[in-house]
Protein backbone atom coordinates (compact mmCIF):
# COMPACT_ATOMS: atom_id res chain seq x y z
CA UNK A 1 0.00 0.00 0.00
CA UNK A 2 0.96 3.47 -0.59
CA UNK A 3 0.01 7.06 -0.02
CA UNK A 4 0.73 10.62 -0.69
CA UNK A 5 1.38 13.51 2.31
CA UNK A 6 2.69 16.40 2.31
CA UNK A 7 6.22 15.99 4.15
CA UNK A 8 8.05 18.88 6.06
CA UNK A 9 11.71 19.98 3.54
CA UNK A 10 13.90 18.08 6.16
CA UNK A 11 12.27 15.03 5.45
CA UNK A 12 13.02 15.04 1.40
CA UNK A 13 17.19 15.73 2.33
CA UNK A 14 18.22 11.96 2.54
CA UNK A 15 16.43 10.71 -0.20
CA UNK A 16 17.47 13.66 -2.38
CA UNK A 17 21.18 13.17 -0.92
CA UNK A 18 21.46 9.88 -1.65
CA UNK A 19 19.89 9.82 -4.82
CA UNK A 20 21.25 12.96 -6.73
CA UNK A 21 24.25 13.79 -4.83
CA UNK A 22 25.98 10.45 -3.45
CA UNK A 23 28.91 11.66 -4.18
CA UNK A 24 28.57 15.34 -2.44
CA UNK A 25 28.23 16.60 0.73
CA UNK A 26 24.83 16.49 2.50
CA UNK A 27 24.72 20.56 2.10
CA UNK A 28 24.01 19.99 -1.23
CA UNK A 29 20.61 18.42 -0.92
CA UNK A 30 19.66 21.78 0.68
CA UNK A 31 17.96 24.30 -0.83
CA UNK A 32 18.06 27.88 -0.12
CA UNK A 33 14.58 28.43 -0.26
CA UNK A 34 13.15 24.94 0.71
CA UNK A 35 11.13 26.75 3.37
CA UNK A 36 9.11 28.36 0.52
CA UNK A 37 8.70 25.01 -1.16
CA UNK A 38 5.27 22.10 -0.72
CA UNK A 39 7.26 18.71 -0.54
CA UNK A 40 5.20 16.10 -1.08
CA UNK A 41 6.23 12.58 0.01
CA UNK A 42 5.61 9.07 -1.48
CA UNK A 43 4.97 6.26 1.42
CA UNK A 44 5.26 2.60 0.38
CA UNK A 45 4.52 0.40 3.62
CA UNK A 46 4.69 3.11 5.34
CA UNK A 47 8.52 3.61 4.51
CA UNK A 48 9.40 7.31 2.88
CA UNK A 49 10.85 6.68 -0.58
CA UNK A 50 10.23 9.14 -3.18
CA UNK A 51 9.87 12.82 -2.84
CA UNK A 52 9.56 15.89 -5.13
CA UNK A 53 8.95 19.57 -4.14
CA UNK A 54 6.79 22.43 -5.68
CA UNK A 55 7.76 25.39 -5.94
CA UNK A 56 4.97 28.40 -6.89
CA UNK A 57 5.73 31.59 -8.61
CA UNK A 58 2.65 33.04 -10.11
CA UNK A 59 0.66 30.86 -12.78
CA UNK A 60 3.89 28.67 -12.85
CA UNK A 61 4.56 25.48 -10.95
CA UNK A 62 8.20 24.74 -10.59
CA UNK A 63 9.04 21.19 -9.54
CA UNK A 64 11.97 19.88 -8.22
CA UNK A 65 14.69 17.14 -6.68
CA UNK A 66 12.30 14.32 -7.74
CA UNK A 67 14.15 10.91 -6.27
CA UNK A 68 12.69 7.38 -5.74
CA UNK A 69 14.93 6.07 -3.78
CA UNK A 70 17.40 3.71 -6.43
CA UNK A 71 15.67 0.13 -5.69
CA UNK A 72 12.29 1.48 -5.64
CA UNK A 73 12.62 2.61 -9.22
CA UNK A 74 10.70 1.78 -11.92
CA UNK A 75 7.81 0.38 -9.79
CA UNK A 76 5.27 3.21 -10.78
CA UNK A 77 5.88 5.42 -7.54
CA UNK A 78 7.62 8.43 -9.33
CA UNK A 79 3.81 8.01 -11.95
CA UNK A 80 2.11 8.22 -8.83
CA UNK A 81 3.96 11.85 -7.27
CA UNK A 82 4.46 13.26 -11.09
CA UNK A 83 0.06 12.88 -11.32
CA UNK A 84 -0.44 13.80 -8.21
CA UNK A 85 1.34 17.05 -8.41
CA UNK A 86 -0.41 17.34 -11.87
CA UNK A 87 -3.89 17.51 -10.07
CA UNK A 88 -2.53 20.06 -7.67
CA UNK A 89 -0.54 22.73 -10.35
CA UNK A 90 -4.19 22.16 -12.09
CA UNK A 91 -6.16 23.01 -8.93
CA UNK A 92 -4.37 25.58 -8.19
CA UNK A 93 -5.03 26.98 -11.65
CA UNK A 94 -1.20 27.25 -12.85
CA UNK A 95 -0.43 27.80 -16.60
CA UNK A 96 2.22 25.93 -16.37
CA UNK A 97 4.49 22.97 -14.80
CA UNK A 98 8.32 23.17 -15.16
CA UNK A 99 11.74 21.64 -14.50
CA UNK A 100 15.12 21.42 -15.07
CA UNK A 101 15.60 17.94 -15.88
CA UNK A 102 18.43 15.91 -15.71
CA UNK A 103 18.76 14.84 -19.47
CA UNK A 104 18.60 11.10 -18.95
CA UNK A 105 15.45 11.68 -17.02
CA UNK A 106 13.93 13.02 -19.68
CA UNK A 107 11.81 10.16 -20.90
CA UNK A 108 9.59 10.35 -17.86
CA UNK A 109 8.49 14.02 -18.14
CA UNK A 110 8.22 13.03 -21.64
CA UNK A 111 5.59 10.03 -20.91
CA UNK A 112 3.15 12.68 -18.81
CA UNK A 113 3.18 15.39 -21.54
CA UNK A 114 6.05 17.54 -20.81
CA UNK A 115 7.95 18.63 -23.71
CA UNK A 116 11.64 19.84 -24.60
CA UNK A 117 12.48 23.84 -24.29
CA UNK A 118 15.05 24.44 -26.40
CA UNK A 119 16.72 25.52 -22.75
CA UNK A 120 20.16 23.54 -21.94
CA UNK A 121 23.17 23.36 -19.90
CA UNK A 122 25.75 21.11 -18.28
CA UNK A 123 26.07 21.96 -14.41
CA UNK A 124 27.42 19.76 -11.86
CA UNK A 125 28.93 16.89 -14.34
CA UNK A 126 24.87 16.65 -15.83
CA UNK A 127 23.14 17.41 -18.63
CA UNK A 128 19.69 19.44 -17.60
CA UNK A 129 17.30 20.62 -20.13
CA UNK A 130 14.04 22.95 -19.31
CA UNK A 131 11.04 20.62 -19.74
CA UNK A 132 7.42 22.19 -19.67
CA UNK A 133 4.07 21.27 -19.56
CA UNK A 134 1.35 23.43 -20.29
CA UNK A 135 -2.21 22.74 -18.72
CA UNK A 136 -4.33 25.96 -20.39
C1 LIG B 1 13.10 9.86 -12.44
C2 LIG B 1 12.49 9.19 -11.20
C3 LIG B 1 12.16 10.24 -10.14
C4 LIG B 1 11.20 8.48 -11.63
O1 LIG B 1 10.65 7.80 -10.49
P1 LIG B 1 10.25 6.26 -10.59
O2 LIG B 1 9.64 5.91 -9.28
O3 LIG B 1 11.41 5.47 -11.05
O4 LIG B 1 9.13 6.36 -11.74
P2 LIG B 1 8.19 5.23 -12.35
O5 LIG B 1 8.56 3.90 -11.83
O6 LIG B 1 6.80 5.68 -12.13
O7 LIG B 1 8.51 5.32 -13.89
C5 LIG B 1 7.51 5.69 -14.80
C6 LIG B 1 7.96 5.39 -16.18
O8 LIG B 1 9.07 6.22 -16.51
C7 LIG B 1 10.18 5.41 -16.86
N1 LIG B 1 11.36 6.03 -16.35
C8 LIG B 1 11.75 6.13 -15.06
N2 LIG B 1 12.95 6.77 -15.01
C9 LIG B 1 13.27 7.06 -16.29
C10 LIG B 1 14.36 7.69 -16.91
N3 LIG B 1 15.40 8.14 -16.19
N4 LIG B 1 14.37 7.82 -18.27
C11 LIG B 1 13.35 7.35 -19.00
N5 LIG B 1 12.28 6.73 -18.49
C12 LIG B 1 12.26 6.60 -17.14
C13 LIG B 1 9.91 4.07 -16.22
O9 LIG B 1 10.58 3.02 -16.94
C14 LIG B 1 8.43 3.95 -16.35
O10 LIG B 1 8.07 3.56 -17.66
P3 LIG B 1 6.90 2.48 -17.92
O11 LIG B 1 5.67 3.09 -17.32
O12 LIG B 1 6.87 2.39 -19.40
O13 LIG B 1 7.36 1.25 -17.24
C15 LIG B 1 13.44 8.11 -10.58
O14 LIG B 1 13.69 7.12 -11.54
C16 LIG B 1 14.73 8.67 -10.04
O15 LIG B 1 14.80 9.05 -8.87
N6 LIG B 1 15.80 8.71 -10.87
C17 LIG B 1 17.10 9.17 -10.44
C18 LIG B 1 17.10 10.63 -10.07
C19 LIG B 1 16.62 11.50 -11.19
O16 LIG B 1 17.10 11.42 -12.32
N7 LIG B 1 15.65 12.37 -10.84
C20 LIG B 1 15.08 13.29 -11.77
C21 LIG B 1 15.91 14.51 -11.81
S1 LIG B 1 15.26 15.63 -13.02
Amino acid sequence: MSHIEQIPPELTWRIRRQVLYPDQEFGKAILDNDDDGMHLGLFYENKLISVVSLFRKENEMQLRKFATIEEYQGKGFGTELLKYLIEIAETENCKRIWCNARKNASGFYVKFGFTETDKAYHKDGHDFMIMEKILF
